[in-house]
């Protein structure tokens, strides 16, 4: 199988209840442990690559990278692993068309921090010329909190999204499945200790997700898949393993993981991670370089990085997301 749209399986996750995962890919380690998870649970896949990642990494590498995944489940697994090669959060017509042009199957246009009818017009832009290539849109409408590298929101400057914004926007872009704001947000610091209590254990408990918005924008745009940004969990047991070898990440929390899966449950067809990757994979790499100060072969270090990984993302496809056997 080449590399797919994600039209057939956002239709095939709507309907049978669950989510495909949207996992951020920046080098060869992080692609590996994701697919072979993904080829191990006969999952779908989205693999996303954000402009920060293709500038790092460059177009061509993370192409022939996972061009070459594809290519290894068929050798050795004997398995079609159908994968979407996404853009995630476009910030202009150019790089989505160098990335269509590139051979991604599906594309963002983030255009969520300006007023409706300008995120529109550009949004329905993007969507031209990507429907005139077989390449599907992703849109935002409402602005999550957070920080990562090209994408900084304030939590003062974050809103939800309002349900009576949807239907004018999908229908007058043409978009394919549109991001909506309720209360996720980007990285390892989704909220400050203000906006959260804190259970038995002193770890954050975080403000639960708008789950009304959400059904009220499903009712508006029956069987229109939804998306989620700014899904990671920020796993406990990674961020004390940073913090136990020399990092400092204090206060680090994510979404609760039983909320993601009651998102995925219903009209939420994509859930995107990024951070709880870099954690495992942090980690995992500071924990070897405690344990082993001599060593200073990459591989040593990288392995069991890209362990971890895989194992975090079985966890996902299996007990969050659902789509687990959903690729056969
Ligand atoms: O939402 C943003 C993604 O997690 C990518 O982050 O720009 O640091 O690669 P990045
Ligand atoms: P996290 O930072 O929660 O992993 O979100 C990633 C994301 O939304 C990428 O677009
Ligand atoms: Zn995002």
């Amino acid at each position: 199988m080449a590399i797919v749209t994600s039209k057939e399986m956002f239709a095939k996750a709507y309907n049978g209840g669950y989510a495909i995962g949207a996992f951020n890919v920046n080098n060869m380690e992080i692609i590996q442990g994701i697919t072979e998870a993904a080829i191990e649970e006969k999952a779908p896949l989205i693999l996303q690559v954000s402009s920060g990642a293709r500038k790092y990494a460059k177009h061509v590498y993370l192409m022939k990278l996972i061009e070459a995944a594809i290519e290894d489940a068929e050798q050795t697994a004997g398995f079609d692993l159908p994968i979407v090669v996404h853009l995630d959060h476009g910030d202009s017509f150019e790089l989505c068309k160098s990335c269509i042009d590139g051979g991604f199957s599906s594309v963002m246009i983030d255009k969520s921090g300006l007023p409706i009818e300008e995120n529109i017009k550009i949004t329905k832009q993007v969507v031209e010329y990507a429907h005139d290539h077989g390449v599907v849109v992703e849109a935002e409408l409402g602005t999550l909190a957070g920080v990562e590298d090209e994408v900084k929101v304030k939590a003062e400057d974050s809103s939800y999204t309002r349900p009576e914004d949807v239907q004018h926007f999908v229908e007058a872009t043409g978009c394919d499945s549109l991001a909506i704001a309720i209360g996720t947000s980007h990285g390892a610091y989704k909220f400050t200790a203000a906006q959260c209590t804190r259970n038995e254990k002193g770890i954050l408990v975080p403000p639960p997700l708008r789950f009304d918005i959400l059904d009220e924008v499903s009712k508006r745009l029956p069987g229109f898949p939804i998306v989620l940004h700014g899904s990671s969990s920020v796993p406990q047991e990674y961020v004390k393993m940073i913090n136990d070898n020399g990092g400092k990440m204090p206060d680090a929390v994510g979404i609760p993981e039983e909320q993601l899966r009651q998102a995925a449950r219903g009209a939420v067809c994509k859930i995107n991670i990024d951070s709880d990757l870099r954690l495992a994979m942090t980690g995992t790499i500071r924990q070897y370089f405690n344990e082993h100060p001599d060593h200073f072969d990459p591989r040593q270090y990288l392995k069991p990085a890209r362990a971890n990984i895989k194992e975090l993302v079985k966890h996902k496809l299996v007990d969050v997301l659902g789509c687990a056997g959903k690729a056969q």
